[in-house]
């Protein structure tokens, strides 16, 4: 979890930037809720290559004094530093790349007390077109960062070329899966490419760079499960507030990207931020679905793109038409996320049977979960008020804005680790009971246009009480 520059501000970075918003990562206590790494993206470097020695330089007028002192400026705040190159002659945007400098660029980001790296894959000379030869040019940066000694994450950035899925864990922390994401829901465009419905480019030849929220999410289905523990699949950088989705859009881009376990990047201005943006990126409830123990995304049960083919009433920013979701996942202390989402162009009521939610237990409702009642949380259920949020943001000093957290009791995931709180039942995390589903029966919600529900089933003893904290599996056990 952090922030990075580039879907706000592109090449226009500078010392100013990272700092200025690192602040405002502390004060705001997004820090505080995991917001961690700050990461510079392309256009850092200076414009005419490498130094005589043959090492990276940061451009002076931008970073006049050097990128060290702002990993010590990070580091003293708690925070962590993020940079990046690619694995190409140049970055995407022309500076110099580290393709076949892998070393010394690695001993370069860790003498400046770099944390993570974002390696893109922009000119890579050709060295592309089967899983092997894209694996082994990351590998080189890979085994070169581990050699600094330094502990440094890896973020893959090759937008899911040469089934990168399939190799990335081996060699990395995270790994894109699609062209870069652009502010939009689900309007479809031909600058982005490789979508997995067709057929004709399999081999993901044109990522491009503007994918939709919805497309994002159709792309990783069918490799949802490919997330584990220390790898993951990322579903690209965050642009709530940006100013391009509704409110409902942004609520359902953000908890699909925490449930899918993607790594959460805020991409937004976060020294102008909308109120309505804060109050959904610094919703404990939905971070936890983002943090929980057991590591394992959430996967599509259903896909249903009949529920509205009013195709000719429907306004070209709104295609993407009739098409709805259902994603479910396991939770460590036995309880299960559903996500409704729904991406048609009418406000919809959707369901969902406990044995279709319980598939991956057993399919055809032979999961023994099925057999149970299970209460509903809503994890939007309380989220931080408008006027709070705005109070807030527009607090004069950081002391002023920690008083105002404090008095609202908002979650600290620095003084109680997310799996604390989930094992301790802290309510905070596990939003509002709004229903029951009995045994053997349906959730159902009415969930708005372009917009998802999201709920944690927490499973009913059979004298009433929701268990809290006790894994499924044993439970479960016990009771048969
Ligand atoms: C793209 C990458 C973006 C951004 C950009 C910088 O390849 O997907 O996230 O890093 O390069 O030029």
């Amino acid at each position: 979890m952090g922030w990075n520059n580039w879907n706000s501000f592109g090449c226009d970075v500078s010392e100013n930037l990272l700092l200025s918003t690192s602040e405002q990562l502390v004060s705001l206590g997004l820090r505080d809720l995991g917001y961690q790494y700050v990461v510079l993206d392309d256009c850092w470097q200076q414009e005419n290559g490498r130094d005589q020695n043959g090492k990276l330089q940061p451009e002076p007028s931008k970073f006049p004094n050097g990128l060290k002192s702002i990993s010590g400026g990070l580091h003293d705040r708690g925070l962590k530093f993020g940079m990046y190159s690619s694995a190409g002659e140049m970055t995407c945007a022309r500076y110099a790349g580290s393709l076949d400098h892998e070393i010394e660029d690695a001993e370069s980001f860790a003498s400046w007390g770099v944390d993570m790296l974002k390696y893109d894959s922009c000119y890579h000379m050709g060295r592309i077109g089967t899983p092997l030869i894209s694996f082994n040019r990351f590998k080189t940066m890979s085994d070169a960062l581990q050699a600094t000694g330094r502990n440094i994450l890896l973020n893959l950035c090759s937008w899911g070329e040469d089934f990168v899925h399939t190799w990335g864990m081996s060699i990395a922390n995270s790994w894109r899966i699609s062209g870069d994401i652009y502010d939009a829901f689900t309007r479809p465009d031909d600058l982005c490419g490789c979508d997995p419905n067709v057929l004709s480019d399999p081999y993901c030849i044109a990522p491009g760079t503007h994918c939709s929220v919805l497309f994002i999410l159709n792309r990783v289905a069918a490799i949802a499960d490919r997330s584990i523990p220390g790898g993951w699949n990322d579903l690209d950088m965050l642009e709530v507030g940006q100013g391009g989705m509704t409110d409902e859009e942004y609520k359902a881009h953000f908890a699909l990207w925490a449930a899918l376990k993607s790594p959460l990047f805020l991409g937004n201005d976060i020294r102008a931020m909308p109120a309505a943006a804060y109050s959904i990126v610094n919703n404990p409830a939905i971070l936890a679905l983002s943090q929980d123990p057991h590591g394992r995304s959430v996967t599509r049960v259903r896909r249903d793109t009949n529920a509205n083919k009013d195709t000719d009433t429907i306004p070209l920013d709104e295609w993407g038409v009739g098409e709805t979701h259902v994603w479910t996942g396991h939770l460590q202390n036995g309880d299960q996320a559903v996500i409704f989402l729904n991406a048609a162009g009418d406000d919809l009521n959707m369901s969902c049977s406990l044995a279709e939610i319980f598939t991956a237990f057993g399919p055809g409702g032979s999961a023994p979960h099925v057999r149970f009642d299970w209460a509903v949380h809503d994890l939007w259920a309380h989220r931080m008020d408008i006027d709070v949020a705005e109070a807030i943001l527009a607090a004069g000093t950081a002391e002023e804005r920690g008083a105002l957290l404090r008095k609202e009791n908002w979650y600290n995931a620095t003084e109680t680790p997310y799996a604390d709180g989930l094992r301790d039942g802290d309510p905070r995390l596990f939003g509002e009971k709004v229903g029951v589903v009995e045994a053997g029966g349906v959730l159902r919600a009415s969930v708005q246009r372009h917009a998802a529900k999201v709920f944690r089933l927490r499973r009913i003893a059979k004298d009433g009480q929701e268990f809290k904290g006790k894994s499924i599996d044993r439970g479960v056990k016990d009771e048969l």
